[in-house]
């Protein structure tokens, strides 16, 4: 995606092997870019939110073990690599890409002849993992545009309106995003769209983030606090909710961005259709229930504090609570798939239950045992 013109994506390898990353937490007043060199810096990277968004952590993660066999040595070179996946998984529990794309690493160099093999291969993954993540994305936002295209003929041409919630546009990915990508392919074709971007406290994802992106690519928005998509979807202006997800499972249930369930209840009691963009890499196919999925829990001074990011770089953090107020932090809710009108993936839209899953993944049906 473009910023002040230029194509980047989130994450990339430059000549000298090293991993760059653009630094989220300076956006939108500062375009920095971080050299990670060993796993603890990509772990301090996924932990502290440098880089964040359910396929940017996958896609991280897939550098992070190159990096970990790159930096490993001597006999025990495979243990060296596990005992450093093994505090890499811990980074950020919620968002599956992270030990999908660790397990994705292992299982490809378990077959290594050697140290040497497996660096080659390492990259190799690594690079196929972001790779794909874009890939992903692009495919997900010409199904997405589709429907789009289809509220804009019934509005016979007029403004789409669309709240989107967090940020899962291209720096949540490796490029174009997942619930922002039909918005961009929906423009590309002329439809006009206009956004509503829920601010998303206490980390600010939407007024930081999906604001900047959507500007950087010309897209109209609006930041609106938190609590006013129930209000604006009551006054007719909301057309449709796109969310992306860090974990969805296999019937369905979506994990994202805490307050995502407030605006698919509020969607649901409008008529207003809640779809989740996401690419197969974030289907936990091993369970069903939603509410086995692990929730983040971040430290209370993210509610309990501002930080703002000066001019001239220098990071200014204000307490707003009262000394002596606790908070809790919880990064992530459940949205119960009876919630979701669609799922949109990089083969199709399908419903948010188990058949209309495995409608598109059917390598995923779990193999019928017959006994004779
Ligand atoms: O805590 P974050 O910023 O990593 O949370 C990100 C989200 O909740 C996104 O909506 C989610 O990752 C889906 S898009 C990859």
């Amino acid at each position: 995606m473009l910023v002040n013109g230029r194509h980047y994506r989130t994450i990339w390898m430059e000549e000298d092997g090293l991993v760059r990353i653009i630094d989220q937490r300076r956006l939108p007043h500062r375009f920095e870019i971080e050299t990670l060199r060993t796993v603890d810096d990509f772990i301090e990277a996924i932990a502290g939110m440098h880089v964040r968004g359910a396929g940017l952590i996958g896609a991280a993660a897939g550098y992070a073990v190159h990096a970990a066999v790159m930096n490993s040595g001597g006999k025990d070179w495979r243990g060296a690599v596990e005992r450093e996946c093994e505090k890499l998984v811990r980074a950020r529990p919620t968002a599956t890409n992270l030990s999908w794309a660790v397990k994705r690493q292992l299982d490809a160099i378990a077959g290594a002849e050697n140290r040497e093999e497996a660096v080659r291969i390492s990259l190799e993954t690594a690079e196929a993992i972001a790779d794909e993540d874009a890939e992903c994305c692009r495919r997900i936002g010409e199904h997405g545009a589709g429907i789009i295209a289809e509220i804009s003929r019934r509005k016979k041409g007029g403004t789409v309106n669309i709240l989107t919630h967090c940020n899962a546009g291209w720096l949540a990915f490796v490029d174009y995003g997942s619930a922002t990508a039909p918005i961009y392919a929906a423009a590309e074709r002329g439809i006009k769209v206009k956004v509503w971007v829920d601010e998303t406290r206490p980390w600010l994802q939407g007024s930081r983030l999906t604001a900047w992106e959507l500007l950087q690519q010309g897209i109209e928005h609006e930041i609106i606090a938190d609590n006013t998509g129930g209000h604006l979807m009551q006054n007719g202006m909301v057309d449709m909710v796109i969310v992306g997800t860090d974990r969805t499972t296999r019937c369905g249930d979506v994990a994202n961005k805490i307050g995502t369930y407030l605006k698919a209840l509020a969607a649901r009691d409008n008529g207003i259709p809640f779809y989740v963009a996401l690419p197969s890499s974030t289907f936990d196919w091993d369970i069903c229930d939603g509410r086995g999925i692990p929730i983040e829990e971040r430290s209370g001074d993210e509610v309990l504090c501002m930080e703002v990011t000066a001019g001239d770089g220098t990071v200014v953090r204000q307490r707003m609570a009262p000394e002596g107020s606790g908070a809790r932090n919880y990064g992530f809710d459940v949205t119960p798939a009876r919630l979701v009108t669609g799922l949109i993936c990089e083969r199709g839209v399908c419903e948010a239950s188990e058949e209309g899953i495995l409608s598109l993944f059917p390598e995923k049906r779990p193999s019928i045992q017959t006994s004779i």
